[in-house]
C-alpha cells in the first residue's frame, strides 16, 4: 500500500481555523489535485463538510471517517476506525492513497505515511488546526523544499517531506509502535 498524504500549512503548522482552511492560494488547488490525481482520498467527517458543496472530491475515490454508525454521503465510503479504513485500501490503489485531513485525521494516519506533500505557507493567520511538527520529528525529513513562490504578497512553496523507513503498513496492537 503507498500511502501519502497532502497538507497545506503555514510557518507555524496551522491548518485550519473555525472549520475551514485559513489561507487559501489557487495555485495550491491545482496541485492538490496533480498530486491526487485518480487515486484514493481519506478524510474526516469535518473536512468532508468544508468541501464545496460538502461533497466528496470528484475523480476519485473518497473513504470518509466517522465514529457514527448511521454516517453516509453519496459518493463516499464510510470508515468508522482507522483499521476500518485501512482495510478498505488494503488491495493498494496504482493511483495512490492520500490522507487529506483535517487534523484528527492527520494525526490518526501520519505513523502509515511514506511521503508528505506540504504546501508551506509563510504567514501567520489565526489557526486552530495544527499538523504536526514534521521538524521535531526524527523519522521524517524535508527531501525537496521546493522552489519559492508568491501569491499577493505571500510567500509559499511545495514541499516534499518523507518518512525515513519506519511507516507502518497495519495496525500494531496497544504495545506496538502506533505513535509518532
Ligand atoms: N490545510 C489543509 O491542508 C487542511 C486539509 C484538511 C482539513 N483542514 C482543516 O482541518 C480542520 C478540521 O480538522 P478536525 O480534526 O477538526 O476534523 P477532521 O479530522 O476533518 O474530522 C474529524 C471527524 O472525523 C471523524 N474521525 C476522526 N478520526 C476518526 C477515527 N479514528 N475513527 C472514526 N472517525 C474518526 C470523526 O467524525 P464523527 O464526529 O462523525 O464521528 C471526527 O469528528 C478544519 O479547520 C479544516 O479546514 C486543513
Amino acid at each position: 500500500m503507498r500511502m501519502e498524504l497532502v497538507v497545506a500549512a503555514d510557518e507555524n503548522w496551522g491548518i485550519g481555523f473555525h472549520g475551514t482552511q485559513n489561507l487559501v492560494i489557487p495555485e495550491d488547488r491545482r496541485h492538490f489535485r496533480a498530486v491526487t490525481g485518480h487515486g484514493t482520498v481519506i478524510v474526516g467527517r469535518r473536512t468532508l463538510l468544508d468541501f464545496p458543496g460538502g461533497r466528496p472530491l470528484p475523480k476519485r475515490r473518497n473513504i470518509v471517517l466517522s465514529r457514527d454508525p448511521d454516517f453516509a454521503v453519496e459518493g463516499a465510503e464510510t470508515a468508522h476506525s482507522v483499521e476500518e479504513a485501512l482495510a478498505l485500501v488494503a488491495d493498494g490503489d496504482p493511483e495512490g492513497v492520500f490522507i487529506c485531513g483535517g487534523e484528527s485525521v492527520y494525526r490518526a494516519f501520519l505513523p502509515y505515511c511514506r511521503r508528505a506533500y506540504v504546501t508551506r505557507i509563510f504567514a501567520s493567520p489565526e489557526a486552530d488546526a495544527f499538523f504536526p511538527k514534521l521538524e521535531e520529528l526524527p523519522q521524517w525529513r524535508l527531501v525537496d523544499p521546493g522552489e519559492d513562490r508568491e501569491h499577493q504578497g505571500v510567500r509559499y512553496c511545495f514541499q516534499i517531506w518523507e518518512n525515513n523507513g519506519h511507516w507502518l503498513e497495519r495496525p500494531q496492537g496497544p504495545s506496538g509502535a502506533g505513535g509518532f
